[in-house]
């Protein structure tokens, strides 16, 4: 076993130029990604919840596993003794990301001399959101900020909270009733009136960013306020609320120090380790499938909503209070998710959830043939309390509620190339304006 592990590491390690990478990268040394076939089982579930594997996607047939160069000899012998095969997906990581990064970079550099359009996010401008490149913390800011300034009645943007480090967490309102008579004046008030008459009103929540590295969820949120402000026929008759950015802290730290950054950025006391997982630490049946370990990256709190960010959302979901549709978006995988996560026992309205959600997939599916499999997440997948979904079910009683997992199936995982953000944008909104479309 030692050796083995010897004569990979030093035919590896050669070939990366780590100086070459963004310094978000650096620490991703030497860490590899293993794949274990047959369902999530209690091992791989016991090595997550120990700390010393980062469970990537959980698709049914196959685990990806992050193991850092510390962990790679003990969890090979676990994997051993438990009869479980695995094979190595990417032997060095950072040379997949160097990959990534170069190919990012060339089509970048096609997309210059397309001399496409440029587009422009400055403190001083930001109209729309980035199609094609990842937004920073900070353009984002900008964005929301200038939001207001041109939708005065349409657009509300408000901090429900602030996050660890004391960062603002914004939430945007798109209000029913204003898009026409925003883009077209008094004849809009009448359209407006019409449409009111023949649909009934329905209220929408969708929450992007609670995972750090997920940074299409972001992306695709902030997509979809763009959609919603400019497509009348869904937000004249929509109470839409969207918080884009419900990890600040963490975001911020996938783009200085590491990208593979999951948690919140907690000081946990007694511990060397960071971070409470924002998607373990909701308050029903708090403590299933999720570590007591802070190292761990599902770590779960010291107590339910024991975090700022997760009871700033609580508390603005509360306000709102009659949500008919909970999103929570997250990557990667292209599965569409029904509660419960903490039980296989079906949640109310599971039928209706089913239903809806393959009207959903129906219509993500056909702008560019990407498929999202609806499932349930604990029967389909694996057990975990503590999310989003399973509290907004339980608690809201919100009568649908999914957890999206977006682009991709597994090729580039959270390093999803940033010229895939328009589609994989454009696919979910189809599907929700499909949703909506049935609902009404
Ligand atoms: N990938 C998400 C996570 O692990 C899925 C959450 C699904 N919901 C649930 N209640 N298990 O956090
Ligand atoms: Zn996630």
């Amino acid at each position: 076993m030692l050796a083995w592990f010897s004569v990979l590491w030093v035919a590896t390690v050669g070939l990366v130029n780590s100086k070459e990478l963004p310094s978000n990268y650096h620490q991703l040394r030497g860490h590899q990604v293993w794949q274990v076939s047959d369902g999530m089982d209690d091992v791989v579930q016991g090595l997550e919840a120990e700390g010393v594997v980062d469970v990537l996607d959980h698709s049914r047939s196959r685990r990806s596993l992050r193991i850092a160069p510390q962990h790679q000899e003990y969890v090979h012998n676990l994997l051993k003794d438990n009869n479980m095969d695995y094979k190595i997906h990417i032997e060095e990581l950072l040379s997949f990301f160097q990959e990534e990064e170069s190919a990012e970079e060339e089509s970048r550099l096609s997309r210059r001399s397309e001399s496409r359009e440029q587009q422009i996010c400055t403190a001083d401008s930001c109209p729309q959101p980035l199609t094609d490149e990842y937004m920073t913390l900070d353009q984002m800011e900008w964005y929301l900020s200038e939001l207001t300034d041109s939708h005065p009645d349409l657009v509300d943007v408000s901090s429900i909270g602030k996050s660890v480090e004391g960062r603002d967490i914004w939430l945007v309102h798109i209000k029913a009733g204003k898009c026409r008579e925003e883009k077209e004046g008094k004849r809009g008030r009448r359209a407006k009136r019409m449409a009111r008459r023949s649909m009934e009103t329905k209220t929408l929540w969708i929450e992007g960013g609670l995972h750090a590295r997920e940074w299409i969820s972001p992306a695709v949120a902030l997509r979809l306020i763009d959609n919603f402000i400019n497509d009348c026929s869904m937000s004249e008759t929509n109470e839409v609320y969207i918080v884009p950015m419900s990890n600040p802290d963490g975001y911020k730290y996938t783009w200085t120090t590491d990208r593979m950054w999951r948690k919140n950025r907690a000081v946990i006391s007694n511990s060397e380790c960071k971070g409470v997982d924002l998607n373990r630490n909701w308050d029903y049946h708090w403590g299933v499938g999720a570590s007591k370990s802070p190292c761990s990256e599902v770590y779960q709190g010291l107590s339910a909503f024991s975090e700022p960010e997760t009871q700033a959302l609580r508390d603005a979901m509360k306000k709102v209070g009659d949500i008919d549709l909970v999103l929570s978006l997250h990557s990667y995988g292209q599965v569409l998710m029904y509660p419960w996560g903490w039980t296989a026992d079906p949640a109310p309205d599971t039928e209706a959830m089913k239903k809806m959600g393959d009207i959903f997939a129906g219509g993500a599916r056909e702008r560019h043939g990407s498929t999202y499999e609806v499932v349930n997440s604990a029967g389909g997948f694996y057990y975990a309390s503590g999310a989003t979904d399973d509290w907004a079910k339980g608690k809201l009683n919100s009568k649908y509620v999914y957890t999206l997992e977006l682009r991709d199936g597994g090729k580039h995982g959270f390093k999803l190339p940033s010229d895939q953000i328009l589609d994989a944008g454009n696919e979910v909104w189809d599907g929700i304006k499909r949703f909506l479309n049935a609902l009404n």
